[in-house]
């Protein structure tokens, strides 16, 4: 993990036009009530099509949603889901209850250590309690689709796939955000039957996509992390 009290802005300078899109580009949670036009959608999505993948296996599909019933249908559901978690896993709570709670947390983080980290956990706790939204009132979701035939590390092919698709949909004047609760959406039946679903397909990420309300992006300082770094028979430690 970053050292957190550690924080600087980019180490750069003469910034050139991806750098700039790099350093910029923010997540963003709240959006404008207008519809991003089409071509610019296809346009992002090339930008993922063309990404780099372990032998070239692209091994991604896209399911891109724009019907806003869909998606608050969706919202609400993700809702639901964390509301569940919370319920199973709130160990704060006092009495018997808590006890049992705390239980199911110990068992459910050992199964699942990332997915049940703290961050995730205290974010599904703001899902469940109205503090944080799902989809964020953006108009487009791109659903991003891992072929678990890939040969390596598929997900990770989808994670370059999709950091493309961000960066060439902030260059382009919009906005994104990555929406890992988006894959509670996998958890049931539902939605996997009505976006077709299957094998060898599974989801992986969402991404939102639209204008943002105000100005959120723009440079914000961010951890540094040890970098050992061997030249000359030499090893240096730097940030
Ligand atoms: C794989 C992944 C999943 C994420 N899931 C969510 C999410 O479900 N909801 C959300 O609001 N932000 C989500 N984020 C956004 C992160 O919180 C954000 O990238 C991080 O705080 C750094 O901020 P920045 O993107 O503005 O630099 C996710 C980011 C990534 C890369």
């Amino acid at each position: 993990m970053a050292e957190k009290e550690n924080k600087k802005t980019p180490d750069v300078q003469n910034w050139n036009s991806v750098e700039k899109v790099i350093f910029e580009r923010r997540s963003v949670r709240k959006y404008r009530d207008k519809q991003v036009p089409e071509n610019l959608i296809r346009r992002v999505l090339e930008a993922g099509r063309f990404a780099p993948s372990a032998g070239n296996c692209q091994p991604w599909k896209f399911i891109v949603l724009r019907d806003k019933e869909m998606i608050n249908e969706m919202e609400r559901d993700v809702i639901r889901l964390c509301k569940v978690f919370k319920f199973l896993m709130d160990w704060r709570r006092p009495g018997l209850i808590g006890k049992i709670a705390w239980l199911n947390a110990q068992v459910s983080i050992r199964l699942m250590p990332n997915k049940l980290h703290p961050i995730p956990f205290g974010a599904i706790s703001l899902i469940a309690d109205g503090k944080l939204g799902v989809f964020h009132g953006a108009p487009t979701i791109i659903f991003i689709l891992k072929d678990r035939r890939g040969v390596g590390n598929p997900d990770l092919d989808c994670g370059i796939c999709g950091q493309n698709m961000v960066l060439a949909a902030y260059s382009l004047g919009l906005s994104t955000c990555w929406i890992g609760f988006a894959i509670l959406l996998a958890y049931g039946p539902k939605w996997k039957r009505r976006l077709g679903i299957g094998f060898p397909y599974e989801l992986v990420e969402g991404i939102c996509i639209g204008y943002p309300v105000g100005n959120p992006n723009g440079i914000i300082p961010r951890e540094t992390h040890e970098i050992d770094w061997y030249e000359h028979g030499e090893k240096k430690t730097m940030f």
